[in-house]
């Protein structure tokens, strides 16, 4: 069983969609040990206490992000977490948090990364006049928005479209997308060559000639 520790800040829809991937068997033999949040107001981890998640909330004002981030990595290891997935979390995290989770952290943005990086990727999107956008799930290193990426999804740029269609648009396949992303991290079935996730044949896939 592989323990999942998730890191919001806000709504936590991305979060849901993780769960109920879960709860569906698409995500196999796994389950969310903790759900932690920087804010206390957060509907998400109002959300994840209604299902009966543990959580927990760390206090942000007035910290050193270094302190902070030793809390959360403390309560990760309390809870056995193999794979952290930042969900709508709202911190970038400092060196020590990604050196404690080599390759086992995960983020999603709203954006086809490395276009549109950082805050408001749908509005930027929009901006610049790119005629695609999409989400990006990404391996988390030191740098914002940054590490190897796991899987992306297009999502066409309309002309009616204004930033919160476009984000409710690109929202729908994050949903698809990072419950996709984190069963193919968890099925260890995968290389990383330099930059490049190269996924690897399943051990359980009948091969192509035997198939023939
Ligand atoms: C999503 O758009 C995600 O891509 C970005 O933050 C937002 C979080 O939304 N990193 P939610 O809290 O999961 O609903």
């Amino acid at each position: 069983m592989k323990h999942l520790g998730i890191l919001l800040s806000g709504r936590g829809s991305n979060f849901l969609a993780i769960a109920d991937a879960i709860d569906r068997g698409q995500i196999e033999d796994a389950e969310i040990s903790i759900v932690i949040s920087n804010r206390a107001e957060a509907a998400g981890i109002v959300a994840a206490r209604a299902r009966g998640l543990a959580t927990h909330v760390v206090e942000a004002r007035g910290r050193k992000r270094a302190e902070q981030d030793a809390e959360i990595v403390a309560c990760l290891r309390q809870h056995d977490v193999d794979l952290v997935c930042l969900a709508g979390y709202m911190r970038l995290l400092s060196p020590e948090f990604v050196a404690a989770y080599p390759q086992a952290i995960l983020n999603i943005h709203p954006s086809l990364l490395p276009a549109f990086p950082g805050l408001d990727a749908q509005a930027q999107a929009l901006q610049y006049g790119v005629a695609v956008t999409g989400c990006t799930v990404h391996f988390v290193d030191e740098q914002l928005d940054h590490g190897v990426i796991v899987l992306q999804r297009a999502v066409p740029v309309l002309d009616s479209d204004d930033e919160a269609s476009l984000s409710a648009r690109i929202l729908e396949q994050e949903h698809v997308a990072y419950p996709e992303a984190i069963a193919l991290v968890l099925s260890g079935n995968y290389n990383t060559v330099d930059r490049r996730y190269i996924a690897r044949a399943s051990q359980n896939a009948t091969p192509i000639e035997e198939a023939k």
